[in-house]
């Protein structure tokens, strides 16, 4: 069955690594949104393989594309291949950059300016308004074409006022010598990308066919351009129903799977109703510095600011994009049961579960504000607050030893909270798991029974 690959959350979720074990029963591997701003890490063996733009069923060996309405960055897409090779790995299928696909051009990432959403700083936003706009976005086919010059020229001219009130055309640097010296760049990358540049719609809708299109979603279900959590998302149709969209495919052949990282996590700004601690603090706190003995006794005395950083330290929760400190928060069932609703997610993969091992938390199942209650995800997430089920989970951390046993063992053999906590879960979003991820590392993944259990408590 063909299959999407979406995040339940807002990003981070762990989409790299269940991509590239789903990609074993794959044979195209699609990237069908965002750009360069993703970071997806895969961990084989002792090798860890970040890719930004590089569909992640590269490393299984698999032909991979990049759909027509993905935000291109062309150096970024050659260092990824250079990091895939130079990390061992033999790259033996197609790569395909659908020619439709959107350039992001050097003024792009220049005219990022959006510190009030704390944007990747890649570029996307400045690429989709040109996108939107229609007659200044620079395509990978009018890159590899003969007309590549007089295409920059002719987009710079139309953005002249935007680009001298950013300081990028100046009196010295006016825009003749602008587009000759950006062309030199990216002649020489389209020269190097020439030979992956071709079309999907007509591939994809083939190969959906034979049931072995896995398409690997960026970003976050709640960082959707419309359904997210405006104005604090991407640019792009992150959701199933971008996939539609954005690749041109019939949504009925494909299994829609969320992923859903145990605990949600937040990088840029914006609101997160169930977070520990604040993002402020976040920020400057040192980098996976370790909790004393003090502070976890104090976590164990409710306090959440510490709970939230000993959340960072264990799931080594800093950005794969920017090393940003990624904000931690408490399961919000809310959010999910809305990502499931916008999605039409069929199946939940559950990751780093194994990071709750050891510390106290809760889920919230509602949201209030002043004396209204809901269990809807509401468009302005401001001010809202978190309503906590009275249960508390906890059960104690795993060892790797322990976590490979779960995985001959199957669900069955998992801590009796962590079951009941995957259990609520599951009722209250009336989705299904379909795999349970215990380590960063491919092979740590329960998928024994995980499905069969989890299907009976929604009978
Ligand atoms: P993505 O953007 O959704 O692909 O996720 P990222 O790669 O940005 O962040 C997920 C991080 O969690 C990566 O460092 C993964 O190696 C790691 N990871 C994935 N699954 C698990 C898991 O089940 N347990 C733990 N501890 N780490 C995981
Ligand atoms: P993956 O695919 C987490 C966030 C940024 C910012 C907002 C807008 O690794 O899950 P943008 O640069 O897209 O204009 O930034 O979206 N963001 C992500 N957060 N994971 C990502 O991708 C993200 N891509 C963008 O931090 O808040
Ligand atoms: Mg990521």
């Amino acid at each position: 069955m063909n299959k999407i690959v979406v995040g339940a959350y807002w990003g981070d979720e762990g989409k790299g690594k269940i991509v590239d074990l789903l990609a074993a029963d794959s044979d195209w591997v699609v990237r069908y949104n965002g750009g360069d701003n993703a970071g997806h890490t895969i961990v084989v063996g002792d090798k860890q393989v970040v890719l930004h733009i590089l569909p992640s069923g590269v490393l299984q060996g698999k032909n991979v594309a990049i759909g027509p309405d993905v935000f291109f960055n062309p150096g970024s897409f050659l260092k990824d291949l250079n990091h895939v090779v130079e990390s061992g790995f033999k790259i033996t299928g197609r790569i395909v950059i659908d020619e439709r696909a959107h350039v992001i051009m050097p003024y792009h990432i220049k005219l990022e300016g959006n510190e009030k959403i704390g944007t990747t700083k890649r570029g996307i936003g400045p690429a989709a308004k040109d996108k939107a706009e229609r007659t200044t976005d620079i395509t990978i086919a009018d890159m590899v074409g003969e007309n590549f010059l007089e295409r920059i020229k002719e987009v710079v001219s139309e953005k002249k006022e935007e680009l001298i009130a950013a300081n990028i055309l100046t009196k010295t640097f006016d825009d003749e010598r602008y587009c000759e010296r950006v062309h030199e760049v990216y002649s020489e990358y389209a020269s190097r990308i020439k030979e992956y540049v071709g079309e999907t719609s007509y591939l994809i809708y083939e190969e959906t066919k034979k049931g072995s299109v896995l398409l690997e979603g960026a970003q976050g279900s709640l960082l959707d351009v419309v359904h997210g959590t405006r104005p604090f998302i991407t640019s792009s149709n992150t959701i199933a129903g971008g996939a539609a969209s954005n690749l041109g495919i019939d949504l009925r052949k494909f299994k829609i799977i969320g992923i859903v990282k145990a605990y949600p996590t937040r990088v840029g700004e914006g609101p997160f109703t169930t977070e520990l601690g604040n993002y402020e603090d976040a920020k400057t706190e040192e980098k996976m510095k370790k909790l004393s003995v003090e502070e976890k006794r104090k976590v164990i005395e409710g306090d959440e600011k510490l709970l939230g950083r000993w959340i960072r330290m264990d799931g080594g929760e800093y950005g794969a994009t920017t090393g940003r400190p990624r904000r931690t928060g408490h399961p919000d069932f809310v959010a999910l049961r809305y990502s499931a609703m916008i999605n039409g997610i069929d199946e939940w993969v559950i990751t780093k579960i194994d990071v709750l091992g050891g510390k106290t938390f809760k889920a919230a199942v509602a949201y209030k504000k002043d004396t209204k209650i809901t269990e809807k995800f509401p468009f302005r997430l401001e001010g809202w607050e978190p309503v906590y089920s009275q249960k508390e989970y906890f059960w104690e951390s795993m060892t790797e030893e322990q976590c490979i046993q779960a995985v001959t063992g199957g669900y069955d053999v998992l801590p009796e909270k962590m079951k009941q906590y995957i259990r609520d879960l599951v009722i209250y979003t009336g989705i299904p798991v379909r795999m349970i991820s215990l380590s960063p590392k491919r092979e740590i993944t329960v998928v024994k029974d995980v499905l069969l259990r989890t299907t009976e408590y929604l009978k």
